[in-house]
Formats: structure tokens, sequence, C-alpha cells
């Protein structure tokens, strides 16, 4: 059964475990970006975490620095820099979750499928290396456009002959993430109990948040749903125009992806409790990728969670039809991208 609140247990043990410098497990992680935006804070998060024993940082240049300066931490882990392509088997072998950040972010008046040309080919690449030196670990991706980059990454992985559904993740916990913070924000609520379980994919209209499902329930007006839908699905358009050409989320986008990484290794760990929102391979509906709630076990996927898309409002069910189009198209220029190009 579905207990309370999962990512209040996620936020809880990250509180916890960033206090640890003793080792409590001995995982490999390898982060193909980590020069960037998002590949530096994230690579000290996961740095800081006790479930990680070597972190193996890539990157096409700049990778060096980064890893020296993060070696200085007092904190187990092993930190190991790798710099371009003749050394990109080397920082994957051996390793349990690889993250991929690597990529153009956006600029503003851009949508993520404007990353498309040059972020296929990237995720692609990075993905044949890893189905080539590590296809048992979890892969997690974050270069956008979500929606499509995993269907190119499953493609890849079948043309591997290595493809398991059960451990291709796309990242969208920072969509959890700021759900949680806008509605904490907006009803006073404390925020480390907040929990909106956020539904179908990383783009625009695709990311719907199920505010009749947080947890612990809350009443919202028409206007509040309506409010909260649109400020969710524009956050990173919020950040974006901010920043004003300096690039996308990079901090609150490392600390999502820093939960999920560490999910991941409590699950492998062997904590049976382990739940997020993905999008992954899915039954869910008609789609062959959806981002739902997951639980997370030593093997991947475990389970994906049906009964948050029961009972859906009508305002919510309507929203859920009218992303299935985009969805679909983004997952067809997935594939066509990896079939096209054999
Ligand atoms: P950035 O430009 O600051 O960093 C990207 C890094 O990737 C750079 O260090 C670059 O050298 C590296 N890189 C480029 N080509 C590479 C290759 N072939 N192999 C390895 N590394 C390579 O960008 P930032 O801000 O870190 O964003 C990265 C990606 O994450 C973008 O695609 C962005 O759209 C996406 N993103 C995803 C979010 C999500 O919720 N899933 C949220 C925010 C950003």
């Amino acid at each position: 059964a579905l207990k309370h609140s999962y990512s209040t247990k996620a936020q809880k043990h990250n509180q916890r475990s960033y206090n640890y410098v003793q080792p409590q497990a001995s995982y490999k992680v390898a982060v193909l970006g980590a020069a960037g935006g998002i590949g530096q804070p994230l690579a000290l998060l996961i740095k800081m975490s006790p479930l990680v024993s070597a972190l193996n940082l890539y990157d096409i240049a700049n990778v060096k620095g980064v890893a020296a300066d993060l070696s200085h931490c007092n904190t187990p882990s092993e930190v190991a820099d790798f710099t371009g392509a003749s050394e990109l088997a080397n920082c994957l072998k051996g390793v349990n979750v690889v993250v991929i950040p690597a990529g153009v972010p956006r600029k503003p008046g851009m949508t993520r499928d404007d990353l498309f040309n040059i972020n296929a080919n990237i995720v692609r690449t990075l993905v044949e290396a890893v189905a080539d030196n590590c296809p048992d670990a979890f892969i997690h991706i974050i270069s956008n456009p979500v929606n499509s980059t995993v269907p190119i990454a499953a493609e890849v992985l079948k043309q591997k002959g290595v493809y398991d559904p059960k451990k291709l993740f796309g990242v969208t916990s920072l969509d959890v993430v700021r759900a949680n913070t806008f509605v904490a924000q907006k009803k006073n609520t404390k925020l480390i109990d907040v929990d909106v379980p956020v539904v179908g994919g990383h783009a625009g209209i695709t990311i719907l948040p199920l505010l009749s499902k947080t947890k612990p329930a809350v009443a919202f007006t028409d206007e509040e749903v309506q409010e909260l839908t649109v400020r969710i699905q524009n956050a990173g358009t919020e950040v974006v125009e901010a920043k004003a050409g300096a690039g996308s989320a990079t901090l609150s986008m490392a600390y999502a992806a820093a939960r999920f990484v560490e999910s991941s290794l409590r699950a492998l760990d062997g904590d049976s409790d382990v739940y997020e929102c993905s999008y992954v391979q899915s039954d869910l509906t008609e789609l062959p990728f959806f981002a739902s709630r997951i639980k997370i076990g030593r093997n991947g996927v475990e389970a994906v969670i049906s009964s948050e898309l029961e009972g859906l409002t009508e305002y919510e069910q309507k929203a859920l039809e009218a992303l299935k189009p985009e969805l679909k198209a983004s997952i067809e220029k997935g594939f066509a991208f990896v079939q096209k190009q054999p």
C-alpha cells in the first residue's frame, strides 16, 4: 500500500545523509556533462552522499579543475576526472548510476524542443558508451528535451541489445520540487510535508501537476488550480528569463537531480520504500513513455503507480488528454531520430 508522503521521506533522508562523512555504501556514480551549470553543483551534492565511494566526472572540457576542487571535500567518495571521448569508456567502467546533464540549455524565447538538434546527438553518443561499458547501470537523463531524449536513449540501448526499460529514467524531479514549493507557499503549509505528484512529461503543457492528489490533502479553488498549474509548467521559463541569456535552471535542478540519485542509491542498497516521479517506459496510458510516480527497487522501476491517475478532477482529466498529442509527437521524434540514422 502507498504510504503517506514519499518525497517527504526523500527530503528528510537527504537532510540527514548530508551530515555524515562515514561511508555507508560503496556505489559508483558518473556524471556526464560534469563541468556545466548543472553538472558542477550536482557533483558537489553527490560528493556529500555517504552512499557513494567513487564519483567519476566526465566532460569535453574544464572538468579537471572541477574534480580537483571537489576532491578536497573530506567526504568518503573518490573523485576522478575524464576529459573527451577517449576517456569516456574508463569513466563508465563499473558504474552503478550514470547521470546525464550534458548538452545546451535554453535561452529566452526558446522551447525545450529547440534544443533537439544539438542535444539529441550528444545523448545518443553518450548512451552508446553507457551501453558498451556499464549496460547494467541506472541511467538518469536530464538533457532536454527529456520527452524526446529518453526515447532516443531507449532506441540506442535497443540497437545495442542491452535495453532494460526498468533502468532508464527521465529526470522530472525538478517539476515535483517546484510543485511542492509553490503549493506550500500558496497554502502556507509546512514545506517538508507537501508532496504533489507531477505526471505526463517535462515540457510546457506536458507537465501536469495533480494538485488534487496533494498530500497532506489541501483544498484549492479553481483559480488556484489554474494559477499553480500554469506556474509549475512555466517555472523553467521563469528562470530562463531571470537569467536573461545565461542559461536555465542549474542549482534547483542539481538539488532535484541529487535527490533522484540519492533515492536510486537507497533503492540499490535495499531500501524497499523508495518512490519518486520519473519519465519512464510505461503502460499507464497509450503512450510508450509517461511520467508518474514509480517505486524504485534494486533492479530499477519496480512498479508504476497507477492509482494517482484514478479519480482525477475534470480539470486534470482534460489537461491529461490535451497533453497526449504533444507528448506523443516528442516521443516519435526521438524514435525517428535514431531510426533515420542507424
Ligand atoms: P551547460 O551548458 O551549463 O552545461 C552543459 C555541459 O555539457 C557543458 O559543460 C558542456 O561542455 C557539456 N557537454 C556538451 N557536449 C558534451 C558531450 N558531447 N559530452 C559531454 N559533455 C558535453 O548547461 P546546463 O545548464 O548544465 O544544462 C544541461 C542540460 O540540462 C540542458 O540540456 C538543459 O536543457 C537541461 N535541463 C534539464 C532540466 C530537467 O528538469 N530535466 C532542468 C534544467 C536543465
